[in-house]
């Protein structure tokens, strides 16, 4: 079925202009000591971005040093969360809305993206890089590999913790810490939140964004599906939503359009490299036999790989960006 309200390329979404509503004090108040917080109104000038190519400085390194490789793929410009003047391209929303063959029409996302910015904060401003400030993260994986290494204070040493999915703390505090200052997480990987950690959504489809709404309102009307939480603890202050924008882009810039789509470790991990100074990955990979086991479950099934997601492409990719000392991998333990 066509969907006729594909939005011309040239027109980003118009909105109303910014204003520094509640939401934007309120998240000002909760950035002391929350790192991708600006506590600056002047953020709201980056609606009207230009695309430049800027050189990411800080922790005393500049990402792009000497790299063509990098900086092929490297798009600064690139806007990581859905904000009140956010853009989205007819191509990459025809491109995210086939990822599970949904039909909605681009009109139906932008109305249901202006009621997700009735509840939650509509500029979702994240830090970038600067030399003056260095933001060091932690983006720890589920991988079995984190299991007896012993990881956990070198984690929670971090000034941005983010965890994807349920993967929990409680009981594996030594290997993995026990803070957490972002979690990934999509409707089907989600879990309950305290009142200081900030959900990143990763939208899979337009549904994805009619659940948040639901479980955060409990009073949206939208139909019930399958098991999924109804209703969630977290701090409706804290909450961001990936752009589909930049799940095209990293399929597309970081791997070459291979598989139908990036897997969330691997967005988040790009996701990472956008928003901190230093990047650290933990709990990222295989176990010895090539399964992708978590620490914290048994594997169920005995044949899952990597599914839709080019995993193998993905894992070469994070190796590269380790040899070129982007990001710093922690392997973790091989023998298990
Ligand atoms: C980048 O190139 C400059 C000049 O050629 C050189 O001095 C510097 O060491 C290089 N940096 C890296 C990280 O290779
Ligand atoms: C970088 O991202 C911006 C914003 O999405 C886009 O306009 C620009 O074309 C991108 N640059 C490249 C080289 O893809
Ligand atoms: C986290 O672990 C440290 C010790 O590594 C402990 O001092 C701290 O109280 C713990 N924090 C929480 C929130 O459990
Ligand atoms: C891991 O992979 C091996 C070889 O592919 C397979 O025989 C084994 O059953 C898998 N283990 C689990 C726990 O799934």
């Amino acid at each position: 079925m066509p969907c006729p309200q594909i939005p011309n390329p040239e027109d980003p979404m118009a909105g109303k202009k910014p204003t520094v509503s509640l939401f934007v004090i309120l998240m000002c108040v909760t950035a002391i000591g929350v790192f991708l917080m600006e506590t600056d109104s002047k953020v709201q000038l980056k609606s009207t971005f230009q695309p430049t190519y800027v050189d990411p400085c800080s922790c005393g390194k500049c990402l792009s040093e000497n790299d063509t490789w990098f900086m092929k793929r490297f798009n600064e410009s690139e806007d990581p969360f859905l904000s009140e003047h956010f853009s989205l391209s007819a191509a990459a929303f025809s491109w995210w809305r086939l990822l599970q063959g949904e039909r909605c029409s681009f009109l139906k996302f932008k109305n249901t993206v202006n009621a997700l910015f009735q509840i939650f904060p509509p500029n979702p401003h994240v830090l970038e890089p600067r030399p003056e400030r260095c933001r060091t993260c932690a983006v720890v994986g589920n991988s079995i590999n984190l299991k007896g290494s012993g990881y956990g204070r070198l984690i929670d040493h971090h000034d941005v913790i983010i965890r994807i999915n349920y993967g929990p703390t409680k009981g594996f505090e030594a290997d993995v810490g026990n803070r957490t200052t972002h979690r990934v997480m999509y409707p089907e990987s989600s879990m309950d939140l305290d009142d200081t950690t900030h959900l990143i959504l990763f939208p899979f489809k337009l549904r994805d964004l009619e659940w948040l709404i639901r479980v955060f309102t409990a009073r949206f009307p939208g139909k019930k599906y399958g098991s999924l939480k109804s209703v969630m603890t977290g701090n409706k202050d804290l909450v961001m939503v990936l752009n589909p924008t930049f799940m095209k882009y990293v399929h597309e810039s970081w791997l070459d359009m291979k598989g139908k789509y990036p897997s969330t470790g691997f967005i988040t991990l790009i996701l990472a490299l956008h928003i901190c100074g230093e990047v650290d990955v933990f709990g990222y990979g295989a176990d010895k036999d090539g399964n992708w086991s978590h620490y914290f479950e048994k594997l169920t099934s005995k044949t899952l790989k990597t599914g839709v997601h080019p995993g193998l492409h993905e894992y070469e990719v994070i190796g590269k960006l380790a040899r070129k000392r982007k990001i710093t991998f922690f392997s973790g333990r091989h023998n298990l």
